[in-house]
């Protein structure tokens, strides 16, 4: 794997491997990787011939400054797994590299109600500072290719806005792939290690949530479901932001459900500091 530090590097290596018509398939992340991140690598490297990932904690996503602070930082162990994935570059920029300008925006990005519901109402500016950071990326990387976790149900659709208003959409292709979960289901996320024993236990709450209002769906309404959730999660120690059954292509609330719609159910919930977000989608069948 070779690391590049500086943008105008990198940019001069890609741009010789492009010459020989390869693809490029690129993975943005903010480090303390997991196998949730390793499997965004294997789908790019089954598609492209030249994988390349970054790590950057973006200080303009994090609309909360302790959170920022208390990002887990563990860069010798991700170089490892990179390496040990077989991803083919690391780029491994610095606040200065990303932001030569500082952080002052030079544009705002027209994310529609995208900003404003979900992650958007709780967590303010933060989808302006992804897009912030994105942007740069596609900006320095150019990919063909461009893999992003269902994860981040809302994020993934921001970015597919991002690439739509910036004209980037014709040259890259986003792939989205499937949520990588522990054995009990709690989905793989860099934040899990920052619970202790007894709360990384609770968790799996979350995602025993999501499992109740799929099977429920239909049989109950979604605003019963979305109580049950919440007291669920509640009495098991977490602090709801928001249950939230949306219509799975633009998230808006859907109260009465037509039975045709495509539904996805996601939660965002704090167990002592530690905030968590999962996802399920309802397949119509
Ligand atoms: P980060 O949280 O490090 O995630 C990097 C990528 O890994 C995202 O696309 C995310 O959705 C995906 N991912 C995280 N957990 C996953 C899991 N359990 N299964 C599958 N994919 C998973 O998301 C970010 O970083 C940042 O916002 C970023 C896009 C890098 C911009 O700073």
């Amino acid at each position: 794997m070779i690391l590049f530090k500086k943008a105008a590097d990198l940019r001069n290596w890609l741009d010789a491997q492009r010459k020989k018509d390869d693809r490029i398939g690129f993975v943005p992340t903010m480090g303390a990787l997991h196998d949730g991140h390793i499997s965004l690598i294997d789908s790019s490297k089954k598609k492209d011939q030249v994988t390349i990932s970054s790590i950057f904690v973006n200080p303009t996503q994090f609309n909360d400054p302790k959170d920022f602070k208390k990002y887990p930082v563990t860069l010798e162990k991700d170089i490892d797994m990179l390496e040990n994935a077989g991803c083919d570059i690391l780029f491994l920029p610095s606040v200065e590299e990303i932001y030569p300008h500082g952080f002052t925006p030079k544009m705002h990005y027209d994310l529609g109600v995208l900003e404003t519901v979900l992650e958007g109402k709780y967590r303010p500016g933060h989808f302006q500072g992804v897009c912030m950071v994105v942007h740069r990326l596609l900006e320095i990387v150019n990919p063909d290719r461009l893999y992003l976790g269902q994860k981040d149900y809302q994020q993934c659709m921001v970015l597919t806005r991002l690439v739509e208003l910036t004209g980037l959409k014709n040259k890259t292709e986003i792939i989205i792939c499937p949520t990588l979960r522990e054995a009990d289901g709690l989905a793989m996320s860099s934040r899990n290690m920052r619970l202790n024993e007894e709360e990384r236990k609770k968790a799996i709450t979350i995602y025993q949530c999501l499992n109740m209002i799929k099977e429920n769906t239909g049989k109950n309404t979604p605003a019963e479901l979305i109580s049950k959730a919440k007291s669920i999660l509640e009495k098991a120690g977490f602090k709801v932001d928001y249950v939230e059954i949306a219509d799975a292509h633009n998230l808006s609330p859907v109260n009465n459900w037509d039975k045709k719609q495509e539904l996805v159910a996601l939660i965002a919930a704090t167990m002592n500091e530690v905030r968590l977000i999962d996802n399920m989608v309802i397949q119509v069948i």
